[in-house]
C-alpha cells in the first residue's frame, strides 16, 4: 500500500519534489512506497516539465487537505495566506504536513504545533531554512546531546550573491542588485530578502530549536544591506574583514543564561572567519555548543533540487514512521515541537558587540582627538582609528571598537554628529 501525498504547489520546488518522487530508483527504497496522489495548482494547463496524470491536477487546495485518502499534505505554495489556513485544515482532518515556507513558521508556528500536537500529528519543515542543507533534523536530534550556545548562519543567498558580487567588482548595492535581477539571482520585489527579513524568518526557527523555547517573530532585530556601500567594503578589506548578511541567535551569556540575542544585520566578520568564505548564493550554518563545540552545514540554500531534497527527506521521515507504527498513537518527541514558553530576547540597546563606523569630517586639527574623547566619555573603547581617504573635500576616518554596549555606542555618536568637525556618519556596521 502506497503512501499518499496531496501536493500544494507545483512551481520551482513543487516540481523538484514531484521529480524526486517520480524517479526513485538509485535513491531510498522508501521513496517506492510514496505515490503522488493529488496536486493543487493555480493554472491547470500551464506546460510542466513534470509528468503527472491529468486527473490528479486540481486548482481545489481545499479538498486535497480533506482528501481522506491523502496520508500527508506537501504545502510548497509559499506566503502566509492560504498557506497558514490550508495547513491547519490538514491538521485539523488529521494529515501530516511537510512545509518549505518559513514565513507562515516563524509567524505562527505556535498556532501550528499547538494544533499538530492536539491533532497527532507532525509537521516537518527540512526546507524552510538552509534548503538542501539538513539543519533543521541536526538540530532536533543530532546536537541533542549539547548545551548551544550560538547560531550564526549566512541564511539568505540572494544577499549573499549580492555582497559576494560587491566585493569581486567594487561595484555599490543598488547596481549589483539590477544586475542580479537580469541574471534571475533576485526576486523583482528583493524585500524580503535584501532587507533581512527572510532571514529573520530563517533564524527565528533555527533559535526556537537549539535553544528550546518559542520565539516571537517580531523579537528579532532585522537590518538588511541596502546601506552597505561599496567604500565600506573596501575599508573592511584594509582592515582584515569581509562584510556578511548574518542571522545570529545567541545565549546571551553563553548556554547558562535564558535570555537570547537575536539578529539579522550585515556584519564584518575576520577573514579568518569559517563563514567568511562562503561566497555567491551559498548558505553556511555555524552552530556551537558544548561539549561539541563549533559545526558548520554548508551548501546549496535554495533552487529546485536541493530545496526538494529537504521535502522529500521530511516525507520519508513520516512513511519511516507511520510503516513502523502504522497510525502515529504519540508523536515522536525528537520529530516534533514540545516547547510551551517563549525565549526571553535581549534588547538591542543592551547588546554588546564591537563596531565599525565611518565618519566624514572637516580635514581639521585635532577632530581625531574629539572624536577619541567622546567615545571615551561613553565607556567606549576603541580597537582601531585610521584615516585613509578624502571624500569631497571631507577626511574619511573609520574607527573599530572594542566590545561595546551598543546603547553606550549611540549615545557617543549622537554626541559626535553634534561636533562641528563632523559632517555625517555614513555607515554604522557590527562587527563580529
Ligand atoms: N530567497 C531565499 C534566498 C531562498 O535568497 O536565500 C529561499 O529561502
Amino acid at each position: 500500500m502506497a503512501f499518499k501525498i496531496g501536493l500544494l504547489g507545483l512551481g520551482t520546488v513543487g516540481t523538484g519534489t514531484a521529480e524526486i518522487i517520480l524517479n526513485p530508483s538509485g535513491r531510498h527504497p522508501l521513496l517506492q512506497e510514496i505515490e503522488i496522489h493529488r496536486v493543487g495548482v493555480r493554472s491547470p494547463d500551464k506546460p510542466r516539465s513534470v509528468q503527472l496524470p491529468p486527473e490528479a491536477i486540481t486548482t481545489d487546495l481545499e479538498a486535497i487537505v480533506a482528501d481522506p485518502e491523502v496520508d500527508i499534505v506537501v504545502e510548497l505554495i509559499g506566503g502566509l495566506e492560504p498557506a497558514r489556513s490550508l495547513i491547519l485544515k490538514a491538521i485539523a482532518n488529521g494529515k501530516h504536513v511537510v512545509t518549505a515556507n518559513k514565513a507562515v513558521i516563524a509567524r505562527y508556528g505556535d498556532e501550528i504545533y499547538t494544533a499538530a500536537n492536539e491533532a497527532g500529528v507532525y509537521v516537518l519543515l527540512e526546507a524552510s531554512v538552509g534548503g538542501g542543507i539538513p539543519v533543521i533534523k541536526p538540530l532536533k536530534q543530532s546536537l541533542g546531546a549539547n548545551r548551544i550556545s550560538s547560531i550564526i548562519g549566512i541564511v539568505n543567498g540572494t544577499t549573499n550573491y549580492i555582497l559576494t558580487q560587491m566585493t569581486a567588482v567594487g561595484a555599490d548595492f543598488e547596481a549589483v542588485l539590477a544586475d542580479a535581477q537580469k541574471l534571475g539571482y533576485a526576486e523583482a520585489d528583493p524585500t524580503a530578502d535584501v532587507d533581512g527579513l527572510d532571514a529573520a524568518d530563517k533564524i527565528a526557527i533555527l533559535a526556537s530549536l537549539g535553544f528550546g523555547g518559542r520565539v516571537k517573530r517580531e523579537d528579532v532585530y532585522c537590518e538588511g544591506i541596502r546601506q552597505v556601500s561599496a567604500a565600506d567594503i573596501n575599508y573592511a578589506d584594509k582592515l582584515g574583514f569581509i562584510i556578511k548578511l548574518l542571522a545570529i541567535a545567541q545565549g546571551a551569556k553563553g548556554y547558562e543564561s535564558d535570555r537570547l540575542q537575536l539578529r539579522v544585520h550585515p556584519t564584518l566578520i575576520p577573514k579568518a572567519h569559517p563563514l567568511a568564505s562562503i561566497n555567491g548564493v551559498y548558505n553556511a550554518i555555524l552552530v556551537e555548543g558544548e561539549p561539541l563545540g563549533q559545526v558548520m552545514f554548508f551548501g546549496p540554500g535554495a533552487g529546485s533540487g536541493p530545496t526538494a531534497s529537504a521535502v522529500v527527506s521530511d516525507i520519508t521521515n513520516i512513511v519511516g514512521i507511520l510503516k513502523s507504527n502504522g497510525k502515529t498513537e504519540s508523536l515522536d518527541p525528537l520529530l516534533t515541537c514540545t516547547h510551551q514558553h517563549y525565549c526571553s530576547i535581549v534588547p538591542i540597546e543592551e547588546l554588546e558587540t564591537r563596531f565599525y563606523a565611518r565618519f566624514l569630517c572637516g580635514d581639521i586639527p585635532g577632530v581625531i582627538g574629539h572624536l577619541g574623547t567622546c567615545f571615551g566619555k561613553h565607556q567606549v573603547s576603541l580597537e582601531s582609528v585610521v584615516q585613509i581617504g578624502f571624500q569631497d573635500q571631507l577626511a574619511e576616518i573609520v574607527v573599530v571598537t572594542h566590545d561595546v554596549c551598543e546603547g553606550n555606542f549611540r549615545q557617543a555618536l549622537d554626541e559626535i554628529l553634534a561636533l562641528e568637525a563632523v559632517k555625517t556618519i555614513p555607515s554604522i556596521l557590527r562587527v563580529l
